[in-house]
């Protein structure tokens, strides 16, 4: 079973210790609950780097007040039988109980705070935490527009995580191919010098992107979602096909979402790298095809790179 460690500085320890001996040392970030869409970028980390660390850690500076966070699912030890269950195991599992307690604070009673969780209206009004990476134009459009402090939470969290942990090598999902991009980014502007490598997206048999959050969907909700993947792959065969006007595309998978009983929050065809917004693919700029829909109250992502 791997190790677990739920302090930074021992985190830090045993990487450098690992990095002495001559290991180099693969970081997989998650929110937990974990699934085969987890597991798989596991396996990737597996093949480009000694051991494997995996961080379990339900961040609250990527979270809005109106946003999940205290309905996040979350089940510890089930994720630990997963990951015991990994060919080859898996090294650590880092498990932080608040990665922006800094320390040395106390209440006014004088008990030690530390380790007591910390709320997103907290970490984002600049308590006790005020320095924020962001990518300031890969973090405009898409999921930043309906989610405005997402992004700036999330490359921070992930540049404190290279910073504790130290890794080599970094894998991160497709699924969330914005976030992959601004990682990929963020690592080139500050020169991390860790390898970050993006891992497919992973569907359950039914076409449906796997994802934590689709545990609140009901049976109906589930069947409905899949009109997301399935006009998401007639708009692939089309665009491969000879249809290239963007926008007859995006209606086409608005207009399908729509009818299941979904509510588009984007359906956007942007180029690959620079995740602007394309009017027509071309063999030239690489496209990726990215959509967000609310079924219930479950806000799903997905996404297929289109390639003419
Ligand atoms: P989380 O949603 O738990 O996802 C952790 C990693 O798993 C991300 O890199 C995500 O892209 C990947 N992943 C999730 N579902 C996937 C799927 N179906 N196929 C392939 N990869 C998948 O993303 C986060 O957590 C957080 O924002 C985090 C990076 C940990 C920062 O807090």
């Amino acid at each position: 079973p791997p190790l677990i460690i739920r302090g930074k500085d021992e985190m830090r320890e045993w990487s450098r210790s690992a990095r002495a001996e001559g290991k180099t040392i693969g970081l997989v970030p998650t929110m937990g609950f974990l699934h085969g869409g987890h597991l798989s970028l596991i396996h990737e980390s597996k093949k480009h780097a000694d051991l494997t660390v995996v961080s379990i850690y339900v961040n609250p500076g990527q979270f809005s007040p109106n946003e999940d966070l205290s309905t996040y699912p979350s089940d510890f030890d089930g994720d630990i039988q997963k990951l015991n269950s990994v060919s080859g195991g898996v090294d650590v599992v880092f498990h932080p109980q608040n990665l922006y307690d800094y320390g040395g604070r106390r209440s006014s009673g004088g008990e030690e705070e530390e380790g007591k969780v910390v709320s997103c209206v907290e970490i984002n009004g600049g308590m006790g935490h005020e320095t924020w990476v962001r990518a300031e134009r890969l973090d405009n459009g898409l999921c930043g527009n309906s989610r405005p402090v997402f992004f700036r939470g999330v490359a921070t969290i992930v540049a404190k995580l290279f910073n504790i942990v130290e890794p080599d090598v970094a894998v991160f999902g497709k699924k969330d191919y914005q976030q992959w991009r601004i990682i990929k980014r963020m690592v080139r502007d500050l020169d991390f010098g860790i390898n970050v490598i993006g891992a497919d997206l992973i569907r359950d048999e039914d076409g449906l992107a796997k994802s934590s959050r689709n545990v609140h969907l009901s049976p109906q909700e589930r069947e409905r979602a899949l009109s997301i993947s399935k006009s998401l792959s007639n708009a692939k065969f089309a665009a491969e096909n000879g249809q290239l006007n963007c926008k007859e595309l995006r209606d086409s998978v608005i207009q399908a979402i729509q009818e299941a009983g979904g509510k588009v929050d984007y359906a956007e065809i942007v180029e690959q790298e620079s995740l602007e917004a394309l009017k027509e693919i071309s063999s030239s700029s690489p496209a990726v095809f990215c959509v967000a829909a609310i079924f219930g109250n479950v806000r799903l992502l997905d996404n297929m790179e289109i390639n003419v």
